[in-house]
């Protein structure tokens, strides 16, 4: 089931000023600046050749991160997005098997304009993790 992985996303309070360290200090190409409403959160992505770094930062007033934030003022790592090839068949056995999906168990279009799900961390070791159909 599981695939590769994605993206290690890292959540910061200034995306701008994160940016600037991944471009300017570690010489990294960083995409533009993406507002995900539905999400609460504006991500960049790096790409690292195996595997991509998204920076997060908070969007409006319920932004999922920004207890996360409060909690980690100079930001964290925030989530690991593992691929999958199905995310309907992966969410119905990961509730089989006791897991908990978050939300209402619905997919929602992600960054990459595919379907994620993200699971429940006190599952998954203490880390939250996304699934996005590959
Ligand atoms: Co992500």
């Amino acid at each position: 089931m599981l695939g590769r992985l994605n993206h290690v996303a890292i959540a910061v309070p200034d995306l701008s000023a994160a940016s600037a360290v991944y471009r300017d200090t570690l010489g990294a190409r960083v995409t533009e600046p993406q507002a995900l409403p539905e999400h609460g959160v504006t991500v960049v992505f790096i790409d690292v050749g195996n595997t991509k770094i998204e920076l997060l930062e908070p969007l409006g007033e319920n932004s999922p991160i920004a207890a996360f934030l409060a909690k980690n003022a100079s930001g964290g790592m925030h989530h690991v997005c593992y691929e999958v090839e199905d995310i309907l068949a992966a969410r119905d056995r990961l509730k089989a098997s006791g897991a908990r999906v978050l939300g209402d168990g619905t997919p929602k279009i992600g960054a990459h304009g595919k379907p994620v799900l993200f699971l429940h961390p006190k599952d998954f070791q203490g880390t939250l993790v996304e699934l996005e159909q590959a």
